[in-house]
């Protein structure tokens, strides 16, 4: 894709029911933030790519241009997601027709880079996957996948096995690559599942006051390996999810500033330059609205937030539910709170009022609720 803006039009039907991706995402293919060396996601990039580079024998091959768009069976089955796993529901997952998908995750290539031949890669791209709002949630955002593949010869005078010893050599690295970008911190091993991994982990660093997961890895399922002709080898794989990081590293409040082309922004941030402090440039207050409606048995609240997405774009800062009830009829009503609020400029009360009435309309016409 490298810079190329896809059309929607050039691979959505019309009309087609099995595509459930709006406008509004499809505009973000080809923005590739991860490209760019003078912005947060890039720069962290591109300090992840240093660690690898220099603290490896064998050098990582590196891919930022794969294509979002990928099939069901690069993006589920080829890393052994079950069938009936949630991840792959409409609800979850951004559908360009029934057989493909915008990647959730760069785990899609894992399966075509190891039939290649590769053993040392890494794969940065944006990741595309439904979710409800809040500040650290938004529907695309970036991770960073790496794998390595073992040989007899690595593991056979370890005294280990190959697993024990892979897993070990995963956490090595990956403690390594926390100290490098956060310098001396306190991290722990969480015990986790993924269907392609086992053992599986997640690392979690202890950033003010809390801990916070950084990444999913662990010791690659044989079955992908086998599959892709690699019978004799072992591998670690992870994934990391640069927003998270960046925001950490760069203190960027919100997530929805990534993708700011407002130059008090964007001229905060320089190539090369990791942890340099962001300065907010504005406190706009935000402003709260309620909205009262009975759900039927299809609401989802993904569903609801696509909506709002779709009519206030990022001016929406949060949407969350602060009453539930189900009455003597059976019939629940769901209260969301909407915070509004620009990160570049301070919105009036008139334009709030008319955002949240169109907002109710949508709801209206496309949830199947009964707005109270
Ligand atoms: N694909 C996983 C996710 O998106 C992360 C992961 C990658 C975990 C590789 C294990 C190995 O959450």
């Amino acid at each position: 894709i490298g810079g190329v803006k896809i059309a929607k039009d050039d691979v959505v039907k019309e009309n087609d029911p099995t595509n459930n991706v709006p406008d509004t995402i499809f505009s973000k293919l080809g923005v590739e933030l991860h490209r760019r060396d003078n912005h947060p996601i890039g720069i962290l990039k591109n300090a992840i790519y240093d660690y690898f580079d220099t603290n490896f024998p064998a050098k990582f091959v590196k891919f930022d241009d794969l294509c979002p768009i990928v099939s069901i069976k690069e993006n589920f089955d080829d890393v052994l997601v079950p069938a009936d796993h949630i991840s792959r529901s409409y609800n979850d997952t951004y559908y360009v027709d029934a057989q493909t998908v915008l990647r959730c995750h760069t785990s899609a290539h894992q399966a075509e880079l190891l039939r290649k031949g590769h053993s040392h890669f890494l794969v940065t791209g944006d990741v595309y996957r439904r979710d409800s709002i809040d500040s650290t949630h938004y529907p695309v955002f970036h991770q960073m996948e790496g794998v390595r593949v073992f040989s007899p010869d690595d593991w056979a005078g370890s005294g280990m096995d190959a697993t024990s010893y892979v897993a070990m050599d995963l956490k090595k690295s990956l403690e390594g690559l926390a100290k490098h970008l956060f310098g001396a911190v306190d991290m722990r091993w969480v015990d986790t599942y993924f269907p392609f991994t086992n053992p599986s982990f997640e690392l979690e660093i202890f950033f003010q006051e809390k801990w916070m997961e950084v990444l999913g890895c662990g010791v690659t399922e044989q079955e992908i390996l086998r599959r892709s002709g690699r019978m004799d080898g072992v591998a670690w794989a992870f994934g990391l999810g640069l927003e998270r990081l960046a925001m950490v590293l760069f203190d960027i409040p919100d997530i929805r500033l990534f993708w700011s082309t407002d130059q008090r922004f964007t001229s905060q941030f320089s190539e090369g330059k990791l942890g340099i402090k962001f300065q907010p440039f504005s406190k706009y207050p935000p402003c709260y609205k309620d909205m009262s409606f009975w759900i039927s048995d299809s609401f989802t609240e993904n569903n609801l937030c696509e909506v709002v997405r779709g009519i206030a774009g990022d001016l929406v800062e949060e949407v969350q539910l602060i009453d539930n009830f189900t009455n003597k009829k059976g019939m629940t009503s769901h209260c969301y709170r909407i915070a509004y609020r620009s990160m570049e400029r301070s919105l009036t009360d008139e334009e709030i009022n008319q955002l949240q009435g169109r907002v109710r309309e949508a709801v209206q016409s496309k949830l199947n609720v009964v707005l109270r």
